[in-house]
């Protein structure tokens, strides 16, 4: 352990990068994940944003570090699990969380981005992690995807495949893995309150959806980032290769009308 690292805690003494920690689920991952003693990594392309999730991070009392970057760039997977070795010292967590829905002029351009940031860019940093984390006896590989391809899809076509390849890319590593001790899973968010869902939506609108949640709600960015802890620390040590679905009951619900 490092000097600064944290020694209580469900993390404590680990070490974690958060990409798209920035905001909304990834920036309440990596609060819940310093106050559980991790020092955290955090990895996002708005730079203003990553400083201030710094502070918030920072002001928790965990060790943290901010990486401004495009995680789809050629060079970042490599570059993010670096900078977290030579900060920290080791890497234990990796939640690969940094998202978008997919944009562009033509469906090919919108294809691209979704699964160049959404699939390839998890698959490629969970590549770079994982000798990292074989020679330190084991890890823990969490990919946020979402109900939207993990039980039906609703959103774009390129939104929901990239997130239906992540549940079956976590299902992949997650038996490569095992033998490793490296586990593999994802979590699968239904509706939750951050800017990704974007504004705009009426209160007519907001009352339909509402009702189409088991719950009657729609979640925090926090509810995930507890689902994430817990995929994260050693309760879940026997738990890998899963897609948990949170979204409130909304994807099991009847609504008859
Ligand atoms: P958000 O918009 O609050 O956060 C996404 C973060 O990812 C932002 O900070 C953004 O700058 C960063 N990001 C996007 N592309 C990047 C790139 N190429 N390089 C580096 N950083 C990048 O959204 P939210 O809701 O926290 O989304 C997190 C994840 O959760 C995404 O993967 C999203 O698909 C997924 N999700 C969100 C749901 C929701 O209802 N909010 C539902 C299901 C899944």
């Amino acid at each position: 352990m490092m000097a600064g690292q944290s020694t209580c805690g469900r993390l404590a003494g680990k070490a974690a990068i958060i990409t798209g920690g920035a905001s909304g689920i990834g920036l309440a991952s990596a609060e819940v994940f310093a106050r559980e003693g991790a020092s955290v990594l955090v990895v996002d392309q708005m730079l203003e944003a990553g400083e201030e999730a710094l502070a918030r991070v920072a002001a928790v009392g965990g060790e943290a570090e901010f990486l401004g970057m495009d995680v789809s760039a050629e060079d970042a997977p490599a570059e993010m699990v670096e900078r977290c070795i030579e900060r920290f010292g080791r890497l234990d967590v990796l939640l690969s969380n940094a998202g978008v829905h997919g944009s562009g002029d033509t469906p090919a351009q919108r294809w691209d981005h979704a699964l160049d940031v959404n699939l390839r860019a998890g698959y490629l940093s969970a590549l770079a992690a994982m000798p990292q984390m074989r020679d330190a006896g084991g890890g823990s590989i969490i990919f946020t995807a979402s109900v939207a391809g993990a039980v039906f899809g609703f959103a774009s076509p390129h939104y929901d495949a990239s997130k239906a390849g992540l549940v079956g890319l976590t299902r992949h590593l997650a038996s490569a893995w095992g033998e490793h001790n490296i586990r593999v899973n994802a979590v699968c968010p239904g509706f939750i309150e951050t800017p990704f869902i974007g504004g705009g939506w009426t209160e007519r609108r907001l009352a339909k959806l509402r009702r189409r949640i088991a719950l009657g709600r729609l979640g925090g960015p926090e509810e995930i980032a507890g689902v994430a802890l817990f995929l994260a620390c050693d309760e879940s040590s026997y738990v890998t290769g899963a897609a948990l679905v949170a979204d409130g009951g909304w994807s099991i619900h009847y609504t008859p009308d």
